[in-house]
């Protein structure tokens, strides 16, 4: 029998409405038409389609037994693995106490959101999440629109009239996320460096998402921001896609030496949320994280099929009309629909909002 409705509950205004995540939904829609036998190509949730690398899943068989609550920042030994990965991988100087480890870099994101004050400064199109998590805050979101000529990457330029809008607000909160989800885009070197100097000058704390660095395809080295502006920058990663391990929820945070404040009020939400990760998926990320050379190759492998299934669909999509943004790094294409918007507003026909493709 259905419950009768109950018209004196009173939610809160800043969650009403949300509805599940577009991405999430349509996934599951997908997986259940093909239950039922149906080949569905979806756009939904970007999921890397490859297997979690043996040595991973023996690390996580291995830590069954693990059963106690591990420590509310992450296992050490798994903060001490990131720190060493990232500064051999990219140079980032993070402590490990600076280190965060969170059930998916989803839920870090919004917990950084959630602590630090100011507006937050969403570069667009941009990955679906952002903005419904500032609105659970109630934090107001400035969206700074892209051109396709600079291939959907944020310019200095744009970021400083930006900020020059927002200049009320003694600090705010700019997220990006690099290589790009949806547009496939790798930002170069000149251009972080141009970008870190108006965040300088306008009290910009940066959260790079950089939960596609090990899928980066331009073939030049990665620089991000914490290696031009090591102050303000907060980075957040994953095993989610570059070793193809999203189930595993496994995401972490690492923040500069100089916000040991917000790590320890980071730390202090995370004990009164999730109290801390599933610990054998935490065991298996050490071994994620290990800088083991078969790991290492194989991520490198499964690149290096992201960038060749890139390269042929642009190449299709181009041939088609539909002109897209050659992808750089993450999986998606993000191609713009102008000449189908024509022929479906000709038909009298609503045109599809702009998506993305996961490939
Ligand atoms: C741009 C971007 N950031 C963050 C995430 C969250 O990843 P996870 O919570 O699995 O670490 C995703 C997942 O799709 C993403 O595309």
């Amino acid at each position: 029998m259905e419950s009768a409705l109950v018209d004196w509950v009173i939610m809160n205004q800043n969650v009403v409405g949300l509805k599940e995540s577009a991405t999430l939904a349509v996934n599951q829609k997908a997986k259940a038409l093909r239950k039922q036998g149906e080949t569905i190509s979806h756009f939904g949730f970007g999921q890397s389609p490859f297997d979690v690398h043996p040595l991973i899943q023996n690390a996580l068989r291995e830590a069954a037994h693990q059963k106690d609550y591990l420590p509310t920042l992450g296992l050490l030994e798994l903060r001490e693995a990131f720190s060493a990965f990232y500064q051999n991988q990219y140079g980032y100087q993070f402590r490990p106490d600076h280190i965060l480890v969170g059930p998916g870099s989803k839920e870090l994101i919004f917990q950084a959101l959630f602590t630090l004050e100011g507006p937050l400064l969403i570069p667009a199109p941009s990955w679906v999440s952002y903005g419904p998590q500032a609105s659970i805050r109630g934090k107001h979101v400035h969206i700074i629109k892209t051109e396709k000529e600079n291939a959907y990457k944020l310019t200095a330029q744009e970021l400083d009239q930006a900020c020059q809008a927002l200049r009320v607000s003694r600090q705010k909160i700019l997220i990006l996320n690099n290589p790009n989800n949806p547009t496939g885009s790798v930002y170069r070197d000149e251009e972080i460096a141009a970008i870190s100097e108006v965040c300088r000058e306008h009290g910009v704390i940066v959260v790079s998402d950089e939960i596609y660095a090990l899928t980066d395809f331009s073939g030049r080295a990665y620089r991000g921001f914490s290696e031009h502006y090591p102050e303000g920058t907060i980075v957040t990663s994953g095993l989610s896609k570059g070793h193809s391990a999203g189930g595993y929820r496994l995401g972490l945070l690492a923040a500069p030496q100089g916000m040991g404040k917000v790590i320890k009020t980071l730390a202090g939400m995370v004990s009164e949320t999730y109290s801390s990760v599933s610990a054998p998926i935490q065991y298996a990320a050490v071994k994620a994280f290990s800088g083991d050379p078969e790991i290492l190759k194989y991520t490198q492998n499964c690149t290096r099929v992201h960038q060749a299934a890139g390269d042929y669909l642009w190449n299709r999509f181009t041939k088609m009309g539909l002109g897209c943004v050659k992808p750089e790094g993450a999986f998606y294409l993000f191609p713009t629909s102008v000449l189908f918007i024509r022929r479906f507003e000709k038909r009298g026909s609503i045109p599809p909002k702009p998506f993305a493709i996961t490939f």
